[in-house]
């Protein structure tokens, strides 16, 4: 061999041996980021796990202080004595029994959209003759402006509506029109058509309203509407639910919203409420709104994610158990985990994508819509991941990681709601076989309604929970826009009363 020919074949070898040790460096980066993304993912596992162990203990603590709410006389935000679940006396001693008449009208504001609606009643024979509703959004700046503003444009809205009533809806003679309001804050009220905002919740914050009564508020704007009509009834969205749900099924005795927000309503025996001092009402029940958005418990598994969610939220301290389980804030826990993962294990190849760091940016409906993505290749995942957060190209490994983390905040979000619901149910003696009783929990909410893993993951935490046995007579059943049809039935129930 020449000298050349050999310097050629050394370079030659050289090189070969220089792009496999670039090869297997890269190899060994690649492997190390997917051990780091692991370890996040892992620890993320660990420490949202719920075993059912730790699930009893919540609905322990959810039942023990369903018991301290229902004692305590202070309903106030601050007030050194208030407890953890407000447990709210809704005035509603009666749910509707389907004899009610007549045209009713009702307005549902609980989120960053607001429905009004019409229904028509039938009586027992014809029931729900005719309703129609319409949704309206609320543009940002009223959600934090000043409370005219908001209830002007929401009286205007209802204004319209009520103008576009056609002939087959019939006022009965000498009436006026009746309006239930489904308002789906913590309020505590006065009297069936009467309340006062006690906080906000869910990224609403028009700080003057709080302590005002929002039934004299709406009304003030209706008239300044030029509108003929009056709220009867004042319902919270859980407690409509539960009234809608009691007028075709006999057996409602709770209803919990999984949606932006969370609670739940149950019904209650009126002298088990030691902070209920009026007359004790003829059915000798009363319908709690629990606020059970506002538990928490050191049974709670919390991570850094939701530690530093909270501190940042507009209530810090407040809402915890909400913060864990609704739709507002699932998608954003989920976004912190995978910014963890970028920085931590350049799960988005080496940038962290820029996108990833703005807050609220990966809504709890793009989480659903990742974690139930059935392609074989996850190409769902692949589209969101790019349309959300600008990230361009993603392999299957990465798209996979996204699903498990949607995967572990989900599965935690739903088993703690099963272990809320167990507490009602222990609360009321009903997770004991009892023969004859049934017992119907109504469902809604847009976290509930298009979840299906969510869905399914409560139902079969709460069967689990209560056995084969109590489980068969327990029966979740989905309850579909009930909050506002609730409150117009309320109205309805009501006003006939006062009559
Ligand atoms: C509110 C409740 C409401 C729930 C569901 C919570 O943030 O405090 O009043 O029922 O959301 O809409």
């Amino acid at each position: 061999m020449t000298k050349q020919a050999t310097l050629a074949a050394a370079t030659a070898v050289f090189a070969a041996a220089a792009a496999a040790a670039v090869l297997a460096r890269q190899r060994l980066r690649e492997a190390n980021r997917w051990a780091r993304a692991g370890a996040v993912l892992r620890d993320l596992e660990a420490r949202c796990a719920t075993p059912a162990e730790r699930l009893r203990q919540v609905a322990d603590a959810m039942a023990a202080e369903m018991r301290a709410g229902l004692a305590c006389d202070d309903d106030s935000e601050s007030g050194d004595g208030s407890a953890l679940l407000k447990m709210l006396v809704t005035y509603v001693d009666s749910l509707p029994s389907g004899v009610e008449e007549g045209l009713f009208y009702a307005l549902d504001l609980g989120g960053t959209n607001f429905r009004v609606l019409r229904v028509q009643l039938g009586g027992k024979e014809q029931r729900i003759i005719k309703q129609e509703s319409k949704g309206v959004s609320i543009p940002k700046h009223l959600m934090s402006g000043g409370s005219d503003d908001l209830f002007d444009f929401i009286a205007a809205a209802l204004a319209n509506f009520v103008a576009s009533e056609g002939e087959d809806y019939h006022l009965s003679e000498g009436m006026q029109r009746q309006l239930g309001f489904t308002f789906s804050f913590p309020v505590k009220q006065t009297s069936i058509a009467s309340g006062t905002l006690i906080k906000w919740t869910k990224g609403f914050a028009i700080d003057e309203m709080v302590g005002m009564d929002v039934v004299e508020e709406l009304n003030k704007a209706i008239r300044r509407q030029g509108l003929d009509m009056k709220v009867t009834s004042l319902v919270n969205d859980t407690v409509g639910t539960l009234a809608a749900a009691k007028y075709v099924d006999n057996d409602a005795i709770a209803a919990v919203i999984l949606g932006t927000g969370t609670n739940a309503a149950y019904i209650d025996h009126a002298h088990k409420i030691p902070k209920w001092h009026g007359p004790l009402p003829k059915s000798g029940e009363m319908v709690i709104n629990m606020e059970w958005g506002n538990f928490r418990s050191s049974h709670l598994p919390l991570t850094e994610f939701d530690q530093a969610l909270d501190v940042e939220s507009l209530n810090p301290g407040e809402q915890i158990y909400e913060k864990l389980i609704s739709g507002m804030y699932m998608g954003e826990i989920v976004r912190r985990v995978l910014l963890k993962m970028a920085q931590e294990a350049s799960l988005f190849a080496d940038n962290v994508p820029p996108k990833l760091e703005t807050p609220d940016i990966l809504s709890t409906l793009h989480m659903l819509m990742m974690h139930q993505d059935t392609t074989p290749d996850l190409k769902t995942v692949g589209i969101k991941l790019k349309e959300i957060l600008g990230i361009e190209s993603t392999c299957y490994k990465t798209r996979k990681a996204v699903v498990d983390v949607c995967e572990v905040v989900a599965r935690r979000g739903a088993r703690l709601a099963a272990a809320g619901i167990y507490g009602i149910l222990k609360k009321l003696g009903r997770d004991t076989v009892c023969p004859e009783q049934r017992t119907v929990i109504a469902v809604d909410g847009g976290v509930y309604r298009y979840y299906k893993f969510f869905a399914q993951c409560m139902e079969s935490t709460l069967s689990d929970l209560l056995g084969e046995e109590v489980a068969s007579s327990v029966v979740i059943k989905q309850a579909n826009d009930g909050s506002g049809i609730g409150a117009a039935l309320l109205a309805a129930s009501y006003c006939q009363c006062l009559g």
